[in-house]
């Protein structure tokens, strides 16, 4: 009988040895909070997002002392606007006193050391939603949208954000908003470009949440998100949007993208984010509340699975359960 030369088990027989040699320790600084806020009182839930609520401003200040208290370092802002504050170019978007803008005066105001990022796109705002304006065969048309997003996150800086963060997918927003930005002033609030973001069907739940889902009916995303089946895609939009004056990237949707991840990652060394987004929150909320998968021990394995793949912090609606639970 001849014995293994080499035994990796002897490393994995005891928990102080797993502990020394463990590659990947997910802590609460790599956490980002995505919440909805409403014009409503109070909390709503949202359907297909069991423990995700729509929140009121003042319901808001509390999500974010808890936040604050858990030592998670930012959150981002969606806001859910009136349906009769909608329009075909979304110009309440850049609307100084609207929902967003409102929101994050009173987050700053009230928790100065907790990061703001707020999303830049339209969706939220027009009646057709899709991210941008439409010209009258319903295209999205690309340098127009970028103006309205200029005005938009320009708001948004105004407003106190510390962070713009550009969902939409238009060509050469990145640079726009960069230099509306300098400007303005505005030379400290960084950019978080949503850079490799994918036209994916695990959005769902999130357009439920802010409420674009009815007005996108059968609409798609095609003609600005990337298609799932493109790898090298991503790596062109992550250079654009370096080159452009991102300080930090993201990859969205998170689990099924690793690949794209580790790639980016590997070939740029930036500052890398990952959304997991409303659907992955969806499919373990409902496996966990149907007793299937265990949901602290599964989101914890997905997070740090994303954080392996080399993501600096990833946006997840588990932000605070995983922050309590780590801290335990
Ligand atoms: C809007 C936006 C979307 C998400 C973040 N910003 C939806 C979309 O592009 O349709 C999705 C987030 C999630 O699913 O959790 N531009």
């Amino acid at each position: 009988m001849t014995f293994p030369l080499s035994r990796p088990r002897r490393l994995r027989r005891d928990e102080f040895s797993r502990r020394l040699v463990r590659e990947t320790v997910l802590t609460a600084n790599d956490l980002i909070l995505p919440v909805f806020v409403h014009e409503l009182d109070g909390r709503a839930p949202v359907a297909s997002m069991p423990g995700v609520d729509r929140l009121s401003i003042d319901e808001l200040l509390r999500v974010a002392e808890q936040a604050v208290a858990l030592k998670i370092p930012a959150l981002t802002l969606f806001p859910v606007t009136a349906p009769d504050a909608k329009s075909l170019d979304g110009a309440e978007a850049w609307n100084p006193d609207g929902l967003a803008q409102r929101a994050i005066r009173a987050l700053k105001k009230n928790f100065p050391e907790l990061g703001v990022i707020t999303d830049v796109a339209l969706d939220p705002y027009t009646t057709h939603g899709q991210d941008g304006l439409i010209d009258d065969s319903g295209y999205v048309v690309n340098d127009e949208t970028v103006a309205a997003l200029v005005a938009q996150a320009l708001s948004h800086a105004d407003a106190g954000a510390d962070v713009v963060a550009p969902s939409d997918m238009m060509d050469g927003r990145i640079g726009a908003i960069r230099e509306a930005l300098e400007e303005n002033g505005h030379v400290n609030t960084r950019i978080l470009a949503y850079s490799a973001k994918y036209a994916s069907s695990f959005y769902g739940p999130f357009r439920d949440a802010v409420g674009s889902a009815g007005s996108l009916g059968k609409g798609n995303k095609y003609t600005y998100q990337m298609d799932p089946a493109n790898s090298d895609e991503a790596l062109r939009e992550v250079a654009l949007d370096l080159e452009e004056g991102a300080d930090m990237v993201m990859i969205k949707p998170g689990l099924p993208y690793l690949d794209i991840v580790r790639r980016v990652k590997d070939h740029f060394g930036a500052p890398t984010f990952v959304y997991q987004v409303s659907g992955e929150y969806a499919m373990l909320k409902a496996a966990a509340l149907n007793g299937w998968l265990d949901e602290r021990a599964c989101a914890l394995e997905a997070l740090t699975s994303i954080k392996r793949a080399g993501a600096d912090g990833v946006l997840t609606y588990f932000a605070l359960d995983a922050a309590r639970w780590l801290a335990e």
